[in-house]
This record gives structure tokens, C-alpha cells and sequence, in this order.
């Protein structure tokens, strides 16, 4: 197959920042995804329908003056003390999901949970809701290339103890985690990048430093890229794509920020990796149908076309350096007007 068409995709997991490049970033993800779940990690952080409000505006005002429309999905932060009444107040504020992030384990996550017994009314609020709990699942007292597995007895006991929690385990890393996620009941999903699929641990260390392939959790073994590569193209409804395309300026990056900017070829990393593992038949429901079906939202209209042909990825796109930036990439995306 050298041509598809599918459903216009969507992103489950992306950081568009605030300030000079939100816009940027913002009408970069609308060129390509019908719906964007925004992640609450900016300064300060959302944890009030005031805040909420405000950013999500900024993003869709964004968004109105690109070409593309595409619907924002607002999140917010888990905070230590935060109580149950500032949850329902980002319920309100239209809220779809409650983000935890472990103290300590990614760009702005010091404010975020030590245990998740700390935020157990919290929890018992998301869980009465029904909103979704999307955990970035790494201990950050682990060593670092076990810092999600570490993290599994913890999200063990948040689906044991919310039994109708709706629980998405973030950015999926290692074969530890696709094996948690198999084994949990149906109401607990991930999502995976394109990066984790098509990476691993030596495109950062391998050879030189690369550290635009420096992300949380960090890529791993090959052995792990096969089984993400597996559930991803299972035809599984668990598993669904989240780019957590994380953009850092250039001066970030170089003092070893952790994140990865993908949304401009996330598409196309992913056309790949589906290709390479005979699945490109598969493709459509991992980044259009799965996650939408867990946030019980219907297929977007729109439709993308992807083709076989070479490109380089520049050096930089909307004043940041790509992921896999003078790499040569086989396919490519657009979305159909
Ligand atoms: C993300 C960021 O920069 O905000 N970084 C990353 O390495 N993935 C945060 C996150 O999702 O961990
Ligand atoms: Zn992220």
C-alpha cells in the first residue's frame, strides 16, 4: 500500500504551552488532529475553572485564526490539598480529565502527588464524576530505566481501590507496562507515542548525545519497542495514540529539559512503524477510533490522506528543534480540507 485515507486523527496527549509559542503549537496540532487533549503542566498550573477558562480560550483563539478547526479537551492537575471542591470546580469548568503527575518526575510536576493516598478524596471526586484519571506512571525515586515499571503497584492500587475509575496509563514505555495494561480490567486504557514506537534508548545514547530524543518516560530497549509496537497494532481498543509532543525552546533543550516536539511528524513516524510491521490497516483505529471510543466521543469528520515519500525533517519548525530533526522520514501526512 503506498496511499491511505482515514478518519482525521486525534491527540490524546499533547502540551501546547502558553506564551510566544502556544499559537505556533497550537495551530500546528489543529493542521493535523480533529481534537487535542491539552495537558495542564504550564505556570502555574490548572487547577481551577478560572484557569481552565482562560487557557482554554488562549488555545482556541489559537486555533480560530489558523486554518484548521479542531475542538480543545481541557485537563487538569491533581494537587496535594487541592480538595474535593476544586475538582467539581474544573468539572464545571468542562474538564474531561484529571491529570496525576508523581512530585518530581517530569517538567513541571514538583507540585504533583507523593502518594496517591494524599489526594484520596481527590480521586474519590474524578472517580464519582466520571472523569478520565491519565497518569503519567513513573516512580521518580526509581532508577530511571525502571521508573515506570517501579509505578505499576501504584496504579494497581487506584484501580483496586476506585473500582469505576476510568484509568488512562500515559505515554507506555516498557513491556512491564504493556503487560499491566492487558492484565487490568476494561476501563483502564494508555496511550503510546509515536516516539516509543519508533525509538529507542541508542537513538538518544547510541552513538552522540541526542538530546532531542530525550523524553520522560525515557525511550527504551528495543525489546520494549516490539511490544509497544505489538499492542499498538493489535487492534486493541486500549490502546490509543498520544503524541505528548512537548516542545522546549532550543536553550531548554540544550540544559536537558525532557520532551520531545513530535506533532509536526508524529503522523508520519507512525505511518512508518505500522508499515515496517504490516499493519497499516490498523493504523486508523490506534490514532482515530480507540481513543475516541474510551472518551466516548464520536469518530471526527474530517479525513487525512498519508502517502509514501521521502522527506528530511527540518532543523527547526515553529523555533524549535523537531524530534529526529535531519532524519529521513518514508511517509507523509495531510489533512483533506
Ligand atoms: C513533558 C513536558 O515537557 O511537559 N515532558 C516529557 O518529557 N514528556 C511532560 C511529560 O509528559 O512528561
Ligand atoms: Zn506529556
Amino acid at each position: 500500500m503506498d496511499r491511505l485515507e482515514i478518519t482525521l486523527p486525534d491527540d490524546f496527549h499533547v502540551h501546547l504551552r502558553q506564551g510566544p509559542g502556544l499559537a505556533a503549537y497550537a495551530s500546528r496540532s489543529a493542521s493535523r488532529f480533529g481534537r487535542l487533549l491539552v495537558m495542564p503542566n504550564v505556570v502555574p498550573p490548572l487547577v481551577s475553572s478560572r484557569a481552565l477558562d482562560d487557557y482554554r480560550k488562549a488555545v482556541e483563539a489559537a486555533i480560530r485564526s489558523s486554518p484548521n478547526a479542531s475542538t480543545v479537551l481541557s485537563t487538569f492537575k491533581l494537587i496535594p490539598g487541592m480538595g474535593a471542591d476544586a475538582v467539581m470546580d474544573c468539572v464545571r469548568a468542562g474538564a474531561v480529565a484529571a491529570k496525576y503527575y508523581p512530585a518530581g518526575a517530569t517538567t513541571n510536576a514538583q507540585d504533583g502527588v507523593p502518594d496517591p493516598t494524599v489526594i484520596a478524596e481527590e480521586l474519590a471526586t474524578v472517580e464519582r464524576a466520571g472523569l478520565v484519571l491519565c497518569v503519567h506512571a513513573e516512580d521518580p525515586a526509581a532508577p530511571v530505566m525502571e521508573r515506570e515499571e517501579a509505578f505499576i503497584p501504584v496504579l494497581d492500587g487506584i484501580i483496586g481501590r476506585y473500582p469505576r475509575l476510568r484509568v488512562v496509563m500515559e505515554h507506555l514505555s516498557s513491556v512491564a507496562a504493556v503487560d499491566a495494561v492487558l492484565r487490568w480490567p476494561g476501563r483502564v486504557a494508555a496511550t503510546i507515542t509515536a516516539h516509543h514506537l519508533a525509538f529507542t534508548v541508542d537513538d538518544l545514547l547510541g552513538e552522540r548525545l541526542s538530546v532531542g530524543f530525550f523524553c520522560k518516560p525515557v525511550l527504551k530497549t528495543a525489546r520494549d519497542r516490539e511490544a509497544l509496537v505489538s499492542a499498538a497494532t493489535s487492534g486493541s481498543p486500549k490502546f490509543f495514540f498520544g503524541s505528548d509532543s512537548a516542545p522546549h525552546s532550543p536553550a531548554a533543550k540544550a540544559a536537558g529539559a525532557a520532551g520531545c516536539y513530535t506533532s509536526p511528524l508524529a503522523l508520519e513516524l507512525l505511518a512508518g512503524v505500522f508499515d515496517e510491521a504490516g499493519a497499516l490497516d490498523r493504523l486508523e483505529g490506534f490514532v482515530s477510533l480507540a481513543g475516541a471510543g474510551f472518551y466516548g466521543l464520536s469518530p471526527n469528520e474530517g479525513r487525512l490522506r498519508l502517502w509514501r515519500s521521502d522527506w528530511t525533517v527540518p532543523a527547526l519548525l515553529d523555533g524549535v528543534e523537531p524530534l529526529a530533526a535531519g532524519r529521513m522520514l518514508v511517509w507523509m501526512a495531510e489533512r483533506l480540507p
